[in-house]
């Protein structure tokens, strides 16, 4: 049993990925419903915000008659009224007797109410499948929740001795085209990429997702004094978002100036520099619930100084730069012992085509 229901939760995880990018601030959830002999009767996921949610989805799919059926869920069916009905009165409703739930909802005024309403219907619950890979699912509602803060996530692309670009900012290509596709994929997956004014005037980046039928993240540039020319790529107007944090003394004649599609947000600086856990607030306030960062040492360094960092992603290329004075993916440190250092847990490793992808979490 505990098998099969293993198995139906990792179906369920991919059936939630495919809403990645379309239904933030909302979590990834997929549903399955299915009979005693663990046969599928459907199928459904949270395909974009305001949309049905899974179990929803599942349920309206069936064409058949769900009384005695089970349902398995990534995530605690909801018990309150939000954009649509309740899905635990839905499954009541539909006389549904079993539901196996990966994760209890992290939001403190949700949880666990979804499961008490289905055990007080007399519905059996099963909780806690797969549930690591249903956390790692949905990392990013899970911090939303928790911390009212986004998720961010510092991704670098460096040779074997931890260089982003040579001594003369010469960064093209680091790594192969299979893991620039991949960062393009990231791309999908984060409500917005952020990086500093020095990666923009120096690789002049465009920062879309080029993958068919994706979107764009909204682009965030850290631009303390509006020296960014506006020519730049990552101002096109491309329909997408762009926002520019700016110093809070920026004057108001330099704004202005700023063409139509830019927002401009003036931020409290800290040592001459966005603020940037000030900045965080207000991006979150602005719908901003997860960032890629693909920024060079400075911005990297101050998001980890910061302690604002959940994750990070370094594609490593077989190339040795090898030139003490070459840019790093961090700099300006001071740690005068390795007892002092970061400590990162390693959350999965990849060979990619000449490359490898590291995944790992800061420590709280
Ligand atoms: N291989 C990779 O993955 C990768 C990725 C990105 C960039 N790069 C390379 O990195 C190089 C640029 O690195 P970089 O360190 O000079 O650029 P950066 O970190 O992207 O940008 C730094 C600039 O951002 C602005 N900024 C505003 N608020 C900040 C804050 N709180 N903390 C830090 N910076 C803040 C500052 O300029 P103002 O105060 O004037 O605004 C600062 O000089 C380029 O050669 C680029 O090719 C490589």
């Amino acid at each position: 049993m505990e098998k099969e229901y293993k198995r139906l939760m990792k179906r369920c995880i991919s059936l939630a990925k495919k809403g990645m990018g379309r239904v933030s601030p909302n979590p990834l959830v997929g549903a399955i419903i299915f009979d005693d002999d663990f046969r599928i009767i459907s199928e459904g996921y949270h395909q974009y915000y305001g949309g049905n949610h899974a179990e929803r989805n599942a349920v309206l799919s069936a064409g058949e008659d769900l009384k005695g059926k089970s349902i398995i869920v990534n995530l605690e069916p909801c018990s309150h009224y939000g954009k649509t009905p309740p899905c635990a009165d839905l499954i009541i409703e539909k006389g549904i007797k079993r539901v196996i739930a990966g994760l209890i909802d992290p939001n403190p005024k949700v949880a666990g109410k979804g499961i008490e309403k289905l055990k007080n219907a007399g519905i059996e619950v099963i909780t806690g499948v797969c549930e690591e890979e249903c956390l790692q699912l949905n990392k990013i509602f899970i911090k939303n929740q928790i911390k009212k803060a986004p998720y961010i996530t510092i991704k670098t692309a460096t040779t074997l001795d931890g260089k982003i670009a040579s001594s003369s900012y010469n960064s093209k290509w680091i790594t192969d085209e299979v893991s620039r596709n991949e960062v393009q994929k990231l791309r999908n997956q984060y409500d917005a990429v952020l990086t500093g004014s020095s990666t923009v005037i120096k690789d002049n980046p465009s920062l879309t997702c080029r993958l068919k039928n994706m979107r764009n993240p909204v682009r965030i540039i850290l631009d303390t004094r509006l020296t960014v020319p506006f020519s730049s790529k990552v101002y096109n107007d491309d329909g997408t978002r762009v926002i520019v944090l700016t110093g809070e003394n920026t004057p108001s004649n330099k704004i202005k100036a700023c063409p139509k599609n830019i927002e401009i947000v003036k931020c409290p600086l800290k040592d001459n520099k966005i603020n940037l856990n000030e900045a965080v607030k207000i991006l979150y306030d602005m719908g901003i619930k997860s960032i890629l960062a693909e920024a060079g040492a400075q911005v990297n360094k101050s998001i980890i100084e910061e302690k604002l960092a959940d994750e990070l992603i370094q594609f490593i290329a077989p190339k040795i730069l090898g030139d003490k004075s070459a840019v790093s993916f961090v700099e300006g440190f001071r740690r005068n012992k390795i007892a002092e250092c970061n400590n990162l847990n390693i959350v999965s490793t990849k060979v990619l085509k000449n490359d490898i992808m590291i995944v790992s979490r800061f420590s709280e």
